[in-house]
């Protein structure tokens, strides 16, 4: 799945199923400069939302056992839905190495809309998993959370174009309902960030929240702990690796990335 010659001694490992961790990327390069990141992006099997949790825990721990084996010193899982399925799997298997994942910002979005009524949007697989349930049950309470599973929405993503009108009709279907009905919107798909303002032409220009500068912040935390921050102040690489083997894919990425 990585090529073999590649040595990522040093490196913080940054997977997806394909461009929607780049998002999370942005975030984890502004808090921590200095860094050197990869990211691989398994866009040979996006989607990950509509695949068995097995297959996802399948998949993710190939990515992390190749990065890890080329000597990544820390992992960031850029994808909710790989790390309500996989996290703790991961975890388990490398216990001495940083994994932080991410999660939709419901927390946030509540308490800035507290009584308000809250849409999360995310992947069949997040809605369903008990993640997000549980984190439903502790803050679900404080608001009236509405849970949307996108069917197809990351698939589409991973196509660029963002700006044609089948996508805009995509997100009428799953969010039309929704048009100036909400106080807050939570991107809980590390897709979804890049067509951010699609999203407000069609439910309204209310806050958004997602979990990228929450996970960068705790990455940041987790190095610290562990003693893994780099040294020094030169600018940092930031490479990217796919599992699709198309040279076309690798400058979907980069132009992700700087839209990031
Ligand atoms: N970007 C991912 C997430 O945050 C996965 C989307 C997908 O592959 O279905 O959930």
């Amino acid at each position: 799945m990585i090529v073999n010659d590649v040595d990522l001694r040093g490196y913080i490992g940054v997977f997806d199923s394909g461009v929607g961790g780049i998002s999370v990327l942005g975030a984890l390069v502004r808090e921590l400069p200095n860094e050197d990141f990869v990211y691989f992006g398994d866009s040979a099997n996006a989607p990950y939302g509509e695949k068995t949790t097995d297959e996802v825990r399948a998949l993710s721990s190939r990515i992390v056992d190749g990065l890890v084996e080329r000597g990544c010193k820390a992992i960031v899982i850029a994808c909710n839905t790989a790390t309500s399925a996989a996290a703790e799997v991961l975890r388990n298997r490398y216990s001495t190495i940083p994994i932080v994942g991410v999660e939709p910002a419901l927390k946030p979005a509540v308490l800035a809309r507290r009584h308000g009524r809250v849409l999360v949007m995310a992947t069949p697989m997040t809605v369903r998993l008990e993640k997000f349930q549980q984190l439903l049950g502790e803050w679900g309470g404080e608001a009236e959370v509405d849970s949307v599973p996108c069917a197809g929405l990351a698939a589409r993503i991973e196509q660029g174009n963002l700006d044609a009108p089948d996508l805009a009709d995509q997100l009428q279907k799953l969010v039309g309902p929704y048009a100036n009905r909400v106080d807050a919107v939570v991107l809980g798909c590390t897709h979804y960030p890049f067509i951010r303002r699609q999203i407000k032409n069609v439910v309204g220009d209310v806050p958004f929240f997602d979990g990228a500068e929450g996970t960068a912040r705790q990455l940041h935390r987790r190095l610290e702990e562990e003693g893994l921050l780099k040294e020094g102040m030169s600018p940092g690489n930031v490479r990217f690796i796919s599992s699709k083997d198309d040279p076309e894919e690798l400058k979907l990425y980069r132009s992700f990335f700087k839209r990031a």
